[in-house]
């Protein structure tokens, strides 16, 4: 198992793709940045520094988050925030700040900058809008990721079951006249960045198979109106298992993730496929250690260390993995999952969890402790499924662990 913490950082930026002495119609298919001029244009970019480890067996953490907020500061404010990356910050006067370029680098010098303070970074995600982002892995390993979002009906049923049985496994979702989702897929292609233009894939190549896929399933009803899923299952699973194989005829994609809505997504990789659901719980702690000074507090925990607690909402997220039920065509039935996580977190809502929760009293109440201590309790209600635990604490950070520690 891999247990990870995350750090996000902010910066504001502008930065030119397009290149000198090319024309407009090529730095548009290349970037999508035909019309952009020497001074480029702007984005408010957010990368999570993803660091690796074992918690620490008094302070509960990976690594004094405290310390890596600092550390990464000095690293983005002199050197990426309000700057002009282009002629600002080097390398990026030579090499093109792609995303792809951009998360590579910012992996190379947030890992400098943590090992400083004893955290060792496994990856960097790089966000450069709502639809387009990159991560880097200490592997070596790079992927861009593009957004989607589409409109659409169905009727949740698989042709290869009974309507009873249909109606007893999809409820409301199979009734005939179908219902809609606001569907939102982000797909992640792999591959090595060309060297010179700096992306996996050029822009219009990548734009043209989602529009493709755009015009095919955008304010369709998906059961009556595309044939290409006539005969199969409609379900969330089954629509993320065409897409993947439909944009893999074109684009180098390694996974897809088909949001069906905020809370709930299936994905598929070419032959595993998971599912996700998240839950909140409200909850007060405290980062506290009896045994030490105020100032020793401060210093380990930072502001968590106010001696009258502090709280958050907690969103976690559950993603099981497996193999597909061909005859219904889910994974899991939603249900289920639904009811592990209510049952797993439900008892820590609206308590204080050091104070209140039997699981927190020898053990501090941190992001690294609380994945590490739901891990066994929802797996064990999911029968051994659960693949991934997220926990988003705040906005900036974020904890998961993994099954097998890729
Ligand atoms: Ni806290």
């Amino acid at each position: 198992m891999l247990l990870t913490a995350s750090r996000r950082m902010v910066f504001s930026a502008s930065r030119r793709l397009a290149r000198e002495g090319w024309s407009a119609d090529e730095n548009e298919r290349i970037y999508g940045a035909g019309r952009e001029r020497a001074w480029g244009s702007g984005e408010n970019y957010e990368a999570h520094v993803v660091l690796g480890g074992t918690p620490h067996p008094r302070t509960g953490m990976i690594v004094n988050l405290a310390a890596i907020k600092e550390a990464l500061q000095r690293l983005v404010e002199p050197r990426y925030d309000h700057h002009f990356l282009n002629l600002d910050t080097p390398p990026f006067d030579v090499v093109p700040p792609t995303p792809e370029n951009l998360a590579r680098r910012l992996l190379a010098e947030s890992t400098a900058a943590c090992r400083s303070v004893g955290g060792s970074v496994v990856a960097c995600h790089l966000a450069e809008s709502a639809s387009s982002g990159a991560t880097a892995y200490a592997s070596g390993l790079v992927e861009r990721e593009v957004a989607l979002e589409f409109s659409a009906a169905r009727r949740t049923c698989s042709p290869h079951l009974s309507d009873a049985e249909n109606r007893e496994l999809f409820g409301r979702a199979a009734a005939p006249a179908g219902h809609g989702h606001g569907y939102r897929l982000r797909v992640v292609l792999r591959g090595e960045p060309d060297g010179k233009t700096g992306v996996i894939v050029p822009h219009g190549e990548v734009d043209g198979a989602l529009s493709a896929l755009h015009a095919l399933l955008d304010h369709r009803h998906l059961n009556a109106e595309v044939a290409e899923l006539a005969g199969q299952p409609m379900t969330t699973e089954c629509l993320a298992r065409f897409i993947f194989r439909r944009l893999a005829s074109d684009l180098p994609v390694a996974r897809v993730r088909l949001h069906e809505n905020p809370r709930f997504f299936a994905d598929f990789d070419g032959s595993a496929f998971g599912m996700g659901l998240e839950t909140s719980f409200s909850a007060a702690h405290c980062l506290r250690d009896p045994g030490l000074s105020d100032e020793e507090n401060r210093r380990i925990y930072g502001k968590c260390s106010n001696p009258s607690g502090h709280g958050h909402r907690y969103a976690v997220e559950a993603t099981v993995a497996g193999s597909l039920d061909e005859r219904s065509g889910t994974l899991l039935p939603l249900p289920r999952l639904d009811r592990a996580l209510e049952r797993a977190v439900g008892p820590w809502d609206h308590r204080h969890l050091d104070r209140e929760v039997e699981a927190f009293r020898d053990r501090p109440s941190t992001g690294e402790n609380i994945v590490s201590i739901l891990w066994p309790l929802l797996d064990g209600l999911l029968d051994g499924w659960l693949a991934r635990l997220r926990l988003f604490e705040t906005a900036n950070n974020r904890f998961a662990v993994r099954r097998g520690g890729t």
